[in-house]
């Protein structure tokens, strides 16, 4: 089970101050934020689970959630000036990208829109989602969800993930402790509400730290399959692809295959 005074410890020095619900074991903490939003006024709490037992992925997949792994959802009242939603997930990779960098070492390659890999295996994942409530767009909310394998063993992972997934332990060979990994990610969301609300700055820090920009890529839409050249992502955070007759594409969801090893 997690410390919860640890937690709070670490976010009484936080300018935002975060209700925290802490749950042994949940569905998914994205649907148990959700429920939250509509029974109370939400905002600013945060769902941290021990285990999800239908954790959800992009693009309706799942995502594994055995113990062990770190597994959250933000509520964050969106800013009317933020330009696109995908926005809160990029600048959440980001924070999650330095967090690992700085406080344990770990170097993570951020794949185009918000997967954090290890050499070519997903160590975390995020799944936003907009909520709205009412006709009023100045009481939307987007609901963070943060998945991250720290302390599990990628062998305890199900055979089918076991070559596409790693961990934390796997990569350090140590345990992590949860809380504090918690803390330092969402002190650096929270610096980004402050500092950037409108989320104007995040394109510029994404561009830097995104690996996927500057490779040849391949990515498979319902319709059509496009490859090119990643050339950067947009203030929307979309991923312009300039394929070989020139042509720039304009992406907003979909998954990025490498034709080039990193
Ligand atoms: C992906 O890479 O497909 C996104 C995975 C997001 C998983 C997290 S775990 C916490 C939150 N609750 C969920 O059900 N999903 C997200």
């Amino acid at each position: 089970m997690l410390d919860k005074e640890r937690i709070l410890s670490g976010f009484r020095t936080l300018s935002l101050q975060h209700r925290v619900e802490i749950i042994d074991r949940v569905d998914s903490t994205n649907k148990r934020a959700k429920e939250l939003l509509s029974q109370i006024n939400a905002n600013d709490c945060i769902v941290i689970a021990t285990e999800q037992t239908l954790g959800r992925g992009r693009l309706n997949r799942t995502w594994y959630s055995p113990k062990g792994g770190l597994y959250f959802s933000m509520i964050i009242k969106t800013d009317t000036r933020v330009k696109s939603c995908a926005l809160y997930g990029l600048m959440a990779a980001c924070a999650i990208h330095e967090a690992l960098k700085v406080e344990i070492g770990l170097q993570t390659h951020l794949k185009w829109p918000n997967d954090l890999l290890v050499d070519t295996r997903k160590l975390s994942g995020i799944l936003s989602e907009l909520v709205v409530q009412g006709q009023n767009e100045g009481s939307n909310f987007v609901i963070l969800g943060i998945g991250i394998n720290v302390n599990t063993l990628t062998e305890e992972f199900p055979e089918d993930l076991r070559e596409i997934v790693t961990s934390i332990r796997t990569e350090r060979g140590c345990d992590t402790p949860l809380e504090d990994l918690l803390v330092a990610i969402v002190s650096r969301i929270d610096w980004w509400l402050q500092t950037d609300p409108s989320l104007t700055k995040v394109f510029y820090v994404y561009n830097k730290v995104c690996g996927t920009v500057g490779s040849e890529v391949l990515i498979e839409l319902p319709e059509m399959t496009i490859q090119g050249l990643a050339k950067g992502i947009d203030e929307y955070g979309h991923l312009l692809v300039q394929d070989v007759s020139g042509r720039t594409h304009m992406l907003d969801f979909g998954d990025v295959v490498y034709l080039r090893s990193m």
